[in-house]
């Protein structure tokens, strides 16, 4: 696709990425900030995506302050999400259960897990994983040492901020302590490269998430986020 096509993943500021196991759904991201995004050039965008059959649009996690330009374009209420970071004042526990390097070649195993440990709205696809990847300059993702793989975590690095971009466990090999583990690498790897803070979000209805990252020293930030929603029918 050229970069002049309305549709470019980077087309006037927005990352624009079409599900492939579902052509109507596209999801986007801000890649400016918003205060310099056009109201026009996103609604052209937006009737763009509407004329190639896209029916439902969703955003990336937005801050409350971001939320309103998307809400000016129709877009309302998806699902509030929680935010939690980690500043790195308490002490941190090594990781107990091995992990190694994830590589291109685990991508195929690492979507199999995703599929079963996310409900389908949140599930990756292999644009949304390499989406998740590239999103940051530097990114550390980490598998379970098993075979097949059971686990893995993507964490990016921008910066002095770092961001748990994904963490899932099949739910097979729930509970048993890889979650803890690979959350406790992603620590240590931002606390050796001077990272401040290292910031996750989960669904406001997924304790298990919210137990693992509170029992590692996680806390819950003042600012909400949310996922906002267009629909070409209404
Ligand atoms: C959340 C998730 C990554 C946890 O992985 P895990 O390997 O099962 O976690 P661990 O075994 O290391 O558990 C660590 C702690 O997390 C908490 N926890 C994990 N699952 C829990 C659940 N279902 N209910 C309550 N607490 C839970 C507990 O405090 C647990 O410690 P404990 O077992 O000593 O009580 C896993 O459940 C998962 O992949 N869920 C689906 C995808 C997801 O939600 N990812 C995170 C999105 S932000």
């Amino acid at each position: 696709m050229p970069s002049d096509h309305p549709l470019h993943r980077s087309a006037f500021g927005l990352r624009v990425r079409i599900r492939e196991d579902n052509r109507s759904v596209a999801h986007v991201t801000p890649l400016t900030p918003v205060p310099k995004l056009s109201k026009e050039a996103s609604l052209g965008c937006l009737r763009t995506l509407q004329r190639s059959g896209v029916r439902q649009v969703f955003t990336s996690a937005l801050r409350a302050t971001d939320q309103s330009f998307f809400c000016e374009l129709g877009f309302t209420l998806h699902e509030e999400l929680l935010l939690l970071g980690h500043n790195f004042s308490t002490p941190l526990t090594p990781p107990l259960r091995p992990t190694r390097k994830g590589r291109r070649s685990d991508w195929s195993e690492i979507l199999a897990i995703d599929e079963k440990a996310f409900p389908e709205f949140w599930r990756f696809d292999r644009p949304a994983l390499l989406e998740a990847i590239k999103a940051t300059p530097t990114t550390r993702v980490r598998v379970n040492t098993q075979d097949p793989l059971t686990a893995f975590a993507i964490t990016g690095r921008s910066g002095r901020l770092a961001f748990l971009q994904r963490l899932a466990v099949h739910p097979q090999h729930q509970r048993s302590g890889i979650g803890r583990s690979l959350v406790a690498d992603a620590l240590l790897w931002s606390k050796r490269r001077f990272v401040s803070e290292l910031l996750v979000n989960t669904q406001i209805e997924n304790v298990g998430a919210k137990e693992l990252y509170e029992s590692m020293g996680f806390s819950k930030k003042n600012v909400g986020l949310a996922v906002l929603q267009w629909s070409a029918d209404t």
